[in-house]
């Protein structure tokens, strides 16, 4: 007699359990740069309209100052985002320097105090590609790390929402060559902001990797190896290692990154290829394979403007987004953040107060 509601409960766990399964979790959103389809890339304004649009994560790539702070660019040279050029009593400055083993000539992060860096502003990247940031010239800082700390604290307590920080590690070797490295700054700056632990909504990125085998010593935060598609990391060549990133997507090399990371961060033709006319092929075994080596798998990095898109997709970028995450990415990374939440299904986020 008393068996029929057990049956029952039974049944009932099991049709949940299967109409859930059904349903795959949206993946994670990350504002690549910010939002910098729509606002010039690495500044407040940039990281502030993607919290707008939606995005669960806001990525700061992180170079250092003079004076050992951590800010916010992709690239220690400055003259491609910023006014420095134009400005007079930095002109001194500028200089040539071997960066990752390659000749780079303007001004350098590491040359300015944070004072003289907070003097210069924001400009767009590429003008030609998205000439309606313009307008934005001349109007944005260059933000601290702790800076867009307090941005993530004030939107989190606006929203109602947790909104994840994804820091990328630039430059690590050089930096750590001349005596700023970033590793324990960073890791000493989350934590007095309160980040611990595996589950805390933080990844940490780099695209070399003996500099997050020595994070993996200092914290037990989220780590994420970035793999290019070409060429291998920049510490590899240092130490004479011959590998490849070509070799760390194999599933040995997958393994291999397992030891000291928690997310395979692929540049987005390791999982859906281009053939020799820019069109996209049938998806790999990348996401299966890094799956298996117990890795999540976050994608970089979806565009709109049809300079990035494939052949095959002009004027349809979400067709290419869509195409992307059908692969079952756990996380991406685009510069439109409101289109990634279209793309991935999800209702537009409406502005907050
Ligand atoms: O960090 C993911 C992606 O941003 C890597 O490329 O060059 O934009 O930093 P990059
Ligand atoms: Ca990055």
């Amino acid at each position: 007699m008393n068996r029929c509601p057990l049956k029952l409960a039974c049944l009932l766990a099991l049709l949940l359990t299967s109409s859930l399964g059904g349903c795959a979790a949206a993946p994670m959103l990350i504002g690549h740069r910010g939002a910098p389809g729509y606002r010039p890339e690495h500044t407040l304004a940039s990281y502030a309209l993607a919290i707008e649009q939606g995005a669960d994560f806001i990525e700061p790539d992180l170079v250092i100052t003079r004076d050992g702070v951590l800010v916010c660019r992709h690239e220690n040279e400055i003259s491609g985002t910023t006014d420095v050029a134009r400005r007079p009593e930095f002109a001194s400055r500028k200089t040539t320097k071997t960066i990752d083993g390659t000749p780079v000539t303007g001004w350098f992060t590491e040359d300015f105090f944070l004072a003289e860096l907070k003097t210069l502003r924001a400009t767009e990247r590429i003008p030609k590609v998205r000439p309606d940031n313009v307008q934005y010239n001349g109007q944005f800082e260059v933000p601290t790390l702790g800076e867009v700390i307090s941005l993530v604290r004030s939107s989190e307590a606006r929203t109602g929402r947790t909104i994840g920080l994804y820091p990328e590690t630039k430059h690590p070797t050089y930096f750590r060559g001349i005596g700023l490295p970033l590793e324990e700054r960073l890791v000493y700056l989350l934590t007095a902001s309160g980040y611990s632990g595996r589950n805390a909504p933080i990844f940490i990125q780099s695209f070399e990797v003996s500099n997050l085998r020595h994070l993996r010593t200092l914290t037990d935060l989220p780590l994420v190896q970035l793999l290019g598609y070409g060429g291998q990391p920049y510490d590899f060549t240092v130490a004479s290692d011959p590998r490849t990133y070509a070799d760390l997507v194999t599933p040995a090399g997958l393994k291999f990154i397992s030891t000291y990371a928690d997310v395979a961060g692929a540049n987005k033709l390791h999982i859906i290829p281009c053939d020799a006319s820019g069109k996209l092929m049938a998806p790999t075994s990348f996401v299966a394979d890094a799956r298996a080596a117990g890795l999540r798998v976050h994608l970089w990095t979806l565009r709109a403007d049809n300079s990035f898109l494939p052949a095959d997709y002009k004027n349809n970028a979400l067709g290419e987004f869509r195409a992307y995450l059908s692969t079952g990415v756990d996380g991406f990374f685009t510069d439109q953040p409101d289109l990634g939440r279209a793309a991935a299904g999800l209702p537009p986020m409406h502005p907050s107060r």
